[in-house]
């Protein structure tokens, strides 16, 4: 049973804490199948977001998830936030406590950002991403559709292709992934693939087209140019020409393959539009599991500890 204080990553989650939040998501995910959109599960609980790099998703997909179990939510941006005049992240936070906010969930672009505030604050502090390190709710949902679809995680064959080196959504799969029996491969250039990758528990790949082959989830990744220094490999052109997901690769997949993809997409580049849009896409399907699964993240950690 799930008793920490916060989630901070699945490399540290066992397989029994794994599985209750997957089993609670599918309770949440047919509480929004019926169509309710207000249930008591956070009712006079407070959840802030305090997000120092930008998001679409998974801003909005917690505070869906926390508006529809009844909780109030505040929103605060690096941006327009008193951060911008010097308060530190434990500063903040410890405010966050004083405004007595029950759950702070954080983004920032150093890795290990989360783990610092929740050492200092008395509220639930989840992860919405901090630098290369995880982002374990987006793995949870990845999961959770792949769960959703096929049942079963064990011996299902995973390829996950793009930019590992800079993906903290690749790092939380692989430990997630790795706990539930998969078989995760990852495909990249070798200046795209972390140093510690081998010691990761994943086979590695540089050529998509043999990998794809009977791959049961096929995972594309979004290029951070962002967090990237020049140079890793020679222009986006040719990238796309070796590790671009399109119809033609797609088609080595198993039949009864699905394309993930955790957003946002750079159509034309690591997706092409094609299969972005396709039949075997899942992408939106994840975010609207994205939800069913922050419910779920939410309601654990918030409801009441057994001793
Ligand atoms: N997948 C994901 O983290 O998307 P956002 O950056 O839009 O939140």
């Amino acid at each position: 049973m799930l008793k920490r204080k916060d989630l901070l990553g699945l490399k540290d989650l066992t397989v029994e804490e794994l599985e209750e939040i997957l089993s609670t998501a599918e309770q949440m995910r047919k509480i929004l199948d019926q169509n309710v959109k207000k249930t008591p599960h956070l009712q006079g609980k407070s959840v802030a977001t305090l997000f120092y790099e930008n998001s679409t998703r998974t801003r909005t997909s917690f505070e869906t998830a926390a508006k529809i179990m009844g909780a109030n939510t505040s929103s605060i941006s690096a941006q327009t936030s008193s951060v911008t005049k010097g308060e530190t992240l434990i500063d903040t936070g410890k405010n966050l406590d004083a405004l007595l906010t029950d759950v702070i969930i954080v983004r920032h672009s150093m890795s290990g950002a989360p783990h610092l505030l929740a050492k200092n604050v008395k509220a639930s502090v989840i992860n919405a991403g901090d630098g290369t390190n995880e982002h374990p709710t987006q793995a949870l949902l990845d999961i959770y559709t792949m769960k959703e679809k096929f049942g079963s995680l064990n011996g299902l064959k995973v390829v996950i292709a793009g930019d590992i080196k800079h993906s903290r959504v690749a790092r939380s799969n692989i430990w997630g992934l790795n706990k539930l029996g998969a078989c995760v491969t990852v495909c990249a250039p070798k200046t795209l693939l972390p140093s510690c990758i081998d010691e990761m528990g994943v086979s590695v790949s540089y050529n998509l087209d043999d990998c794809i082959r009977d791959a049961n989830v096929v995972m594309g990744l979004r290029l951070q140019l962002e967090r990237q220094q020049a140079g890793l490999f020679p222009s986006v052109a040719e990238y796309n020409a070796y590790y671009g997901i399109n119809s033609s690769r797609l088609m080595r997949a198993d039949g009864n393959a699905i394309l993930l993809h955790p957003g946002p997409v750079n159509r034309g580049l690591e997706l092409s539009s094609d299969v972005a849009d396709g039949e075997q896409s899942y992408i939106l399907r994840q975010v609207t599991n994205g939800v069913a699964v922050r419910m779920a993240v939410l309601f654990l950690l918030t409801r009441p500890k057994e001793k």
